[in-house]
């Protein structure tokens, strides 16, 4: 295991202050802090040999272009996949898209896209779209009554006519972590695509996405150290090689002549349009060889043992209600009795606690929790239990809540 007090010595923003509270970050679902070494690799693409990638004949321009692919290696090897299968996006939701409309050539009238309830919008709008364009039905895979997505539940969802299975690895919302190589194996008996959103998963546990079997993998950087604006779609190479591009533009094709006869690069640059987002591959590079130093292992196991050391304090007050005590993840979603949760949001903001509240994007799953919106608390594995026992404290104050407002 890592000393979590030398972990925050390289995370900057762990030692400002809000509301002049030392800042207690919680919510990571959202973004997560960036680790010095990732802001030094930024620094240096701009201070030492700032060029376009895959364009220049001259030195410094090869070194981008080193740094550049060099970057794909990095990810590949951190998801266990081969290079030529990693296509840089800007998020996981530019993945998402580009995965949707990249099948859409493959989904006819009445074939079925399934979905959940729990699904971020990211993992939901580009589907209805495909599915209005295409005369498809969307079909949301039932929950369990504690909001899990279980094997039998897919099992008795899917049919002949099941074309594509999209959906979280980790629920953004009530963190539950699917059985993803099962599910992928069922959605393969009957032919369809498995697409796998792990933009919750990627930061926090090892993905291996051969082992998985999964057809297309959607994340993030921001979430796990790396800078905004970067992300990774893995797709299966023959996949790939079969979809047609969402974006079209200089860097993706190899000629095109007046008559608009267009010949494409091969993947993954075929689906690399335009000028890259060059500083963002080389902060997500230097992100993931900081959390292959501390292990993905290790972080898995750090966030679960914090999360149920909150759990287990949080539970003992009468004042809060949590809607997932049970889920594997840092994610711990919860409100406060009888206290609006963007209310609750902003007296923990007075506290110096960053939350997120809301619909966390899940806008559909409102209507499964039965509560207009909620608090999100989400770990990270900088975050400490001394930061706990001070979140659960700030839980304990009840009948100020409201306080935050008038002070
Ligand atoms: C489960 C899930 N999917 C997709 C996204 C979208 O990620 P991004 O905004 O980085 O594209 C998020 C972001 O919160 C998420 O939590």
């Amino acid at each position: 295991m890592f000393d979590v007090n030398e972990i925050r010595k390289d995370f900057p923003m762990l030692k400002n202050k809000m509301q002049n509270h030392d800042l207690i970050y919680f919510d990571n679902a959202a973004t997560s802090l960036k680790p010095t070494c990732v802001i030094k690799a930024i620094n240096d693409y701009y201070l030492k040999y700032c060029a376009n990638a895959h364009r220049g004949d001259y030195d410094i321009a090869h070194k981008v272009d080193e740094e550049y692919e060099n970057g794909r290696n990095i990810v590949a090897k951190f998801i266990n996949a081969n290079p030529n299968e990693i296509v840089f996006t800007s998020g996981t939701t530019m993945g998402l898209n580009i995965v949707a409309y990249g099948l859409m050539d493959k989904i006819n009238e009445g074939d079925e896209i399934l979905i959940t309830e729990a699904e971020h919008a990211s993992n939901v709008l580009p589907w209805f779209k495909i599915a209005k364009e295409k005369n498809a039905i969307i079909k949301y895979i039932p929950l369990t009554k504690e909001g899990k997505l279980t094997p039998d539940s897919l099992k008795n969802t899917l049919s002949n006519k099941t074309k594509v299975v999209a959906i979280a690895h980790v629920s953004n919302v009530l963190g539950y972590v699917v059985d993803a190589k099962t599910l992928a194996k069922l959605t393969h008996q009957y032919g369809a695509y498995f697409v796998l959103d792990a933009a919750q998963s990627a930061p926090h546990l090892k993905l291996d996405v051969k082992d998985i079997d999964a057809d297309f993998v959607c994340f993030s950087g921001h979430k796990m150290l790396g800078p905004t604006g970067i992300g990774v779609l893995y797709g299966k190479y023959k996949l790939l090689k079969e979809m047609d591009p969402l974006m079209s533009g200089g860097g993706m094709n190899t000629r095109f002549d007046m008559c608009g006869d267009v010949g494409l690069q091969i993947p993954p640059l075929k689906f690399e349009a335009g000028t890259q987002n060059i500083e963002g591959v080389i902060g997500l590079s230097s992100a993931i060889k900081y959390l292959e130093k501390i292990g993905m292992n290790n972080i898995e196991e750090y966030e679960k043992e914090l999360k149920k050391y909150a759990v287990e304090k949080l539970k003992k007050l009468d004042n809060v209600i949590i809607y997932n005590e049970n889920s594997e993840s840092g994610i711990i979603t919860f409100n406060i009795k009888d206290v609006f949760a963007q209310d609750a949001g902003s007296y923990f903001n007075s506290k110096g606690i960053a939350v997120r509240t809301g619909l966390h994007c899940a806008k559909i799953l409102v209507n499964f929790l039965h509560t207009e919106a909620t608090v999100r608390a989400s770990l990270y594995f900088y975050n400490t239990k001394e930061e706990i026992d001070a979140f659960v404290e700030a839980c304990k104050s009840g009948g100020d809540f409201l306080d935050a407002f008038f002070a």
